[in-house]
C-alpha cells in the first residue's frame, strides 16, 4: 500500500483514458481502432521492441498498460504515448519480482477494468561466455526473468483474462531459440524454453479461449542487441543468411502482434513466428 501511495505521490501513475474515446490512426483518420475497447499489457515496454508494440497496439485502439524496472524510464514512455493522444496507464514491474506481478494486474485491474492482452517482452542477457562456465546465480536470473516470469504472471492474469472473454498471449522468443547465438548459451536455452512453454499452454488454454503464440525476432536494432549488431564479424556473416539486407527495426514485429490479439487471428495458437527478413529454419 506504502507504494501505492508514493507511486501516485511521485506522479508517475498514469490512468487509462475514458474505455469509449476514439483514437486518431497513423493515417488521421478518426476511427476506434481494430483493438477498440480492449486493454494490453506489455512487459518490458519502455523501450526497443516493447515500446515499438506498446505505440502500435496503443494506435490500433488498445488501451495499454506500460511497465519497465525503472520508474523514470515508465515515466518516459507514458509521456511520449500520451503526447500522441494515446490512452496508457504505467506502472513500475521488474518481472524477476513476485510482488511486482501482483502490483501490475492489480493496477491494470482497477485503473483499466481488466486485460485481455498480454505480451510478455521483458527479458535479459547478462551474459557473455561459455554455456557451462555459466554461475547458477546467472543461470537463476535468466530463467526467471524469462521463462518463469512469464509463465507465473499469466497465471495470476487468467482468472481475470478469462472473464472477458477471447484473450492472446504473446511470448517474445527469439531465433536464437532455433540457430543458438555463440556465447548466449543460457539466453539461447531460455528462449527456446519460451517456444515449449508456449505450445503447452497453448493446448491448454485453447478451450477457454486463450490464443498463445510466440513472436520470434531476429536481430533487431535496440540497446539489448548492440554486442550483436554493433559487431562488424558476426553482422557480415548475418548478412549472408539473411536475404532482407538491411537489420531489422523494432516497429517491424510490432504488427504482427497487433494481428495476433485481432479478430482476425481468433484460430491462430500454439505458432512461432520468426520476424528476421529470411531465417534458415525450416
Ligand atoms: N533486439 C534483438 O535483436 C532481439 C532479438 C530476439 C529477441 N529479442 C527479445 O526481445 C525482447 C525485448 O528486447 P529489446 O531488444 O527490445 O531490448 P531493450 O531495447 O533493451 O528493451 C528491454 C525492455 O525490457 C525492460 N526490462 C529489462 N529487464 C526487465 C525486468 N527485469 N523487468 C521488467 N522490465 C525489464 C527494459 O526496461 P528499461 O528500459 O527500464 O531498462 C526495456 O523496456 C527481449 O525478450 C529479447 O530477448 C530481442
Amino acid at each position: 500500500m506504502l507504494r501505492a501511495v508514493a507511486w501516485v505521490q511521485r506522479g508517475l501513475f498514469h490512468p487509462c483514458a475514458g474505455l469509449s474515446a476514439a483514437l486518431k490512426s497513423s493515417s488521421g483518420i478518426d476511427q476506434k481502432g481494430i483493438l477498440a475497447n480492449r486493454v494490453a499489457m506489455v512487459t518490458g515496454s519502455t523501450s526497443g521492441i516493447g515500446f515499438a508494440i506498446a505505440w502500435r497496439l496503443a494506435q490500433d485502439g488498445a488501451h495499454m498498460v506500460v511497465s519497465s524496472w525503472k520508474p523514470q524510464n515508465v515515466d518516459r514512455a507514458v509521456a511520449a504515448l500520451q503526447g500522441e493522444g494515446l490512452s496508457v496507464t504505467g506502472t513500475v514491474c521488474h518481472v524477476g519480482k513476485a510482488e511486482d506481478w501482483e502490483w501490475l494486474v492489480a493496477t491494470a485491474l482497477e485503473h483499466c477494468g481488466g486485460v485481455d492482452f498480454l505480451v510478455c517482452n521483458a527479458g535479459v542477457n547478462p551474459l557473455v561466455g561459455s554455456t557451462l562456465g555459466t554461475s547458477k546465480q546467472v543461470w537463476d536470473k535468466i530463467l526467471n526473468v524469462n521463462v518463469k516470469a512469464p509463465a507465473l504472471l499469466l497465471s495470476q492474469l487468467l482468472p481475470h483474462m478469462e472473464k472477458r472473454g477471447r484473450g492472446a498471449v504473446i511470448l517474445v522468443s527469439s531465433i536464437s531459440a532455433y540457430i543458438p547465438h555463440v556465447e548466449l548459451g543460457a539466453y539461447n536455452i531460455s528462449k527456446t524454453a519460451l517456444l515449449g512453454l508456449m505450445r503447452t499452454l497453448a493446448m491448454e488454454l485453447a478451450p477457454k479461449p486463450i490464443l498463445m503464440n510466440c513472436l520470434v525476432p531476429g536481430i533487431i536494432k535496440t540497446d539489448f542487441s548492440k554486442i550483436l549488431h554493433q559487431n562488424e564479424a558476426f553482422w557480415n556473416l548475418s548478412k549472408e543468411s539473411q536475404k532482407v539486407q538491411r537489420i531489422g527495426q523494432p516497429e517491424d514485429c510490432a504488427g504482427l502482434v497487433s494481428f495476433l490479439c485481432s479478430p482476425d487471428a481468433s484460430y491462430i495458437t500454439g505458432e512461432s513466428i520468426v520476424v528476421a527478413g529470411f531465417s534458415l529454419r525450416l
